[in-house]
């Protein structure tokens, strides 16, 4: 059996004629595979979800992995993590932008960038959807990486850059402030959402993908602190930062992005060593849910700085 398959605006496919309650042969998960490497972004419509085959179906791509915000996982399910607008968590995760009071925006990032080994990817499902906003945006920076200029390809291969992980979206450096104020109960440090302290993680600007091969472009909005030492590529302070600020506008160009808007029955999963993603949020009150399983990333793509 062959996989049917459609492109999606930017980057990703749409699998067509998928049926996520009949069991799978080993050939259509090597099938499944190859695409996700390829693509980066799979989209199925339609599928008679359940937690068991949400679980069942992300093995195919690796081991599951829990993740860090443990508060928010199922009891039942350890491997999946419920994300959910609308209900008591919405105050913490509510925010205005340009006088617009929006729950659970979240700008351009790669998941676990933070701590220099990010999970290899995750799957998505749609319990419940928004009737307004609540979209899912994916980037492709294996093709934001081709379209850049010769030299600057040049000049990235030997740049590092550092991420600074923060609560506090308004001490982020590169991320879009304009018209931006916290929400009364924003989290103020890590330790309001049980998170650790995590130190600043470092990452080549250009990450080679460890199974395809691909060139990725290692600059991701969120967290996005500096080059590290720009001296030893001839760059002052004041060029590296303008570097940065080039290559983020870059990565914002929507000929790089997919925005999912979900359905219910809809799966998701992509490639987190090669897309970032972002989500749009949503007006309060409204309900949204999603569940979502992690799939480990035993490569390690960044390195932390600790004792330097
Ligand atoms: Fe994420």
């Amino acid at each position: 059996m062959s996989l049917n398959i459609k492109p999606l605006k930017n980057i990703g496919i749409e699998i067509l004629d998928f049926d996520i309650s009949q069991p799978f042969t080993d050939e259509v998960k090597e099938q499944l595979r190859a695409l996700w490497y390829e693509y980066g972004v799979l989209v199925f419509r339609n599928q008679d979800m359940n937690p068991e085959r949400q679980i069942e179906f992300s093995r195919i791509f690796g081991p599951l992995e829990l993740h860090p915000l443990k508060a928010t996982t199922s009891d039942k399910y350890p491997e999946l993590f419920e994300l959910e607008n609308g209900g008591d968590k919405d105050k913490h995760m509510t925010a205005l932008y340009k006088g617009e009071t929006v729950v659970g925006r979240l700008d351009w990032h790669i998941d676990l960038h933070y701590t220099g080994k990010p999970n290899h990817g995750a799957v998505l499902t749609s319990v419940e959807v928004a009737g307004e906003g609540g979209l899912t945006g994916f980037g492709d920076l294996a093709k934001a990486y081709e379209a850049l200029d010769d030299e600057t390809k040049a000049l990235l291969e030997n740049i590092e850059v550092a991420y600074a992980f923060s609560m506090q979206r308004r001490n982020m450096r590169y991320v879009d402030l304009e018209g931006y104020e916290p929400g009364p109960y924003s989290p103020k440090k890590p330790s309001d959402v049980r998170f650790p302290n995590f130190p600043e993680s470092v990452y080549p600007a250009v990450m080679t993908h460890p199974i395809s091969g691909m060139k990725v472009l290692g600059i991701v909005e969120q967290f996005l602190d500096r080059v590290v030492t720009p001296h030893k590529v001839g760059l002052s302070n004041d060029e590296s930062i303008d570097l940065l600020k080039r290559l983020v506008a870059h990565t914002r160009d929507p000929q790089f992005h997919y925005f999912h808007q979900w359905q219910v029955g809809d799966m998701v999963l992509w490639d987190n060593w090669r897309a970032m993603h972002c989500t749009t949020g949503t007006p309060p009150g409204v309900r949204r849910r999603i569940n979502r399983t992690t799939i480990e990333g035993k490569h390690t793509l960044g390195r932390i700085l600790l004792d330097e």
